[in-house]
């Protein structure tokens, strides 16, 4: 089962758990989020987490863990080598995934920092169906380039579309005769494609990408950070798989790569990462890099007791229950702002919400930020914490141009487990009177830019007084303490 069925009135999503352990939330008085706002260089990634009402920034390492994955932290064996933990979490993996070899790490992108170690050379071409932030600059670092191969349909934002994911075999085809197969590092799919709203990749899809790869000897990766939303969908959308477990879903997605590598920040509902290699000699030729940059090959950066909580996580992961809240809350967010006029995304993905900043603001230049400055607004607006995924997401070209991003949003992630329903409404409520107030939003520029993955640590400014202007609206309709 993964949806509740009411009786005389539309459902709404049920949250299948209860609370049993709270963190009180403030709202701090408008004109005091402006201050807030100001001090962190009107970037949301720099306010201090005690300052917001709904952080809704990511999924990643925020996600609630349940009663047994707390109570398996107690059996964590501490051990520099050879903790018994790591090979119940190798098992547990290997069960899941079919894949032996296990190697450790702290989060995600040092898996993909090992990976593209590995495999990438200057020159050298990666694959995707759609880049992530931290996979393309690790490869980028080491002088290859990423090909975004996914199916033009995944960039358009309003559609009915099931799986916007996709990659387009074609391009796969046509990129692979214009490099030559030598010259591709590797293939790597990315299941519920975050920068284009969380979105999934079919079965089918994978399955028809990956034979290809073969065909021609590259390498396959599957980056499974999202994997767990992306099973969702490939149960309740995808023909063909309506009959399957969530189980099983797992294990023949799994049985198409060579690699798969996952951010347990996302999957496991924990904090930690590893990269499950099905070739031995690929496996012994990787470890060095985990003793070199993680730790032990036993633990990999991650702490023991987190391990021990993945493991239980893991295994939730393959319970329909559990992984439907997430895209059932999301679902119901993007339906309501839509039927509100709001633009969003569409459908509903996985991880977040996804507001078409471009269509919102569309009187702000792409050079001032348009989603950038959507989400500073929608902090002074509300307390809530979005994240900006666009034009100041990308690095600039490098004649110092500005890369326009194709999709231009604002993320309001769900993390997995922590938001009610009245909560969601609150974010819906506010998001709305923003949007009626959009003309009141003017642009950002930068004052402090790191050259690499600026939006983390970046420091910008408005372009006019709009931020004054706009608490002065907002105090007038839901006054001073709010
Ligand atoms: N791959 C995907 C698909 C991700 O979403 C992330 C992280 C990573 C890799 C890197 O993993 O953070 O553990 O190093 N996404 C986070 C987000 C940061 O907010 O979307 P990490």
């Amino acid at each position: 089962m993964s949806q509740i069925k009411f009786y005389n009135r539309e459902p709404v999503p049920v949250e299948m758990h209860k609370v049993k352990i709270v963190q009180k939330l403030s709202l701090l008085p408008a004109k005091e989020r402006l201050e807030k706002m100001k001090n962190a260089g009107f970037n949301t990634f720099m306010l201090h987490n005690g300052d917001i009402f709904m952080d809704m920034l990511t999924d990643s390492g925020v996600n609630a863990m349940s009663d047994n994955m707390q109570a398996a932290m107690l059996h964590a064996d501490d051990a520099y080598a050879g903790s018994e933990t790591f090979y119940r979490m190798n098992d547990k993996l290997t069960e899941i995934f079919g894949i032996k070899h296990l190697l450790p790490t702290h989060q995600g992108r040092a898996c993909e920092h090992i990976i593209a170690q590995h495999f990438v050379k200057p020159g050298s071409c990666v694959i995707m169906n759609y880049h992530f932030t931290t996979s393309k600059a690790h490869v980028t670092r080491l002088g290859g380039r990423v090909e975004e191969l996914v199916k033009d349909e995944g960039l358009v934002v309003k559609s009915d579309l099931p799986f916007k994911g996709n990659i387009d075999l074609d391009k796969v085809k046509a990129c692979i005769a214009k490099e030559g197969a030598d010259n591709i590092a590797y293939m790597r799919l990315e299941a519920g494609t975050n920068l284009i709203g969380g979105q999934p990749i079919s079965y089918e899809n994978m399955k028809a990408a990956t034979e290809l790869a073969k065909e021609y000897g590259i390498v396959t990766v599957l980056d499974a950070s999202l994997l767990q939303d992306n099973l969702y969908f490939n149960k309740t959308r995808e023909e063909g798989l309506k009959d399957k477990s969530i189980r099983e879903i797992a294990r023949m997605i799994a049985d198409l790569f060579d690699i798969v590598y996952f951010s347990a920040r996302k999957f496991g509902f924990g904090r930690g990462g590893g990269i499950m290699v099905r070739d031995e000699e690929m496996f012994h030729a990787m470890e060095d890099y985990i003793t070199m940059f993680e730790g032990f090959l036993t633990y990999g950066g991650m702490s023991v007791k987190e391990m021990e909580a993945l493991i239980v996580g893991f295994e939730e992961t393959m319970d329909l229950d559990i992984i439907s809240q997430g895209p059932q809350f999301i679902n119901h967010c993007v339906k309501e702002l839509d039927k509100l006029g709001v633009p969003m995304v569409t459908p509903g993905g996985g991880l977040g919400a996804h507001i078409d900043a471009r269509q919102v603001v569309d009187h702000i230049p792409a050079e001032q930020y348009p989603a950038g400055s959507l989400v500073a607004a929608l902090y002074l607006c509300g307390g809530i914490r979005g994240m900006e995924r666009g034009t100041l997401s990308e690095e600039r070209n490098p004649d110092g141009t500005e890369h326009i991003a194709s999709v231009e949003m604002v993320r309001l992630a769900f993390p997995r487990r922590v938001f009610t329903l009245s909560q969601t409404e609150y974010v819906i409520d506010r998001v709305k009177w923003l949007y009626d107030h959009r003309h009141l939003i003017g642009g950002l520029r930068f004052v402090h830019e790191p050259k690499t993955l600026r939006f983390f640590t970046g420091r910008l400014e408005p372009v006019s007084d709009w931020p004054e202007k706009l608490i002065a609206e907002y105090i007038k309709d839901f006054g001073e303490d709010q």
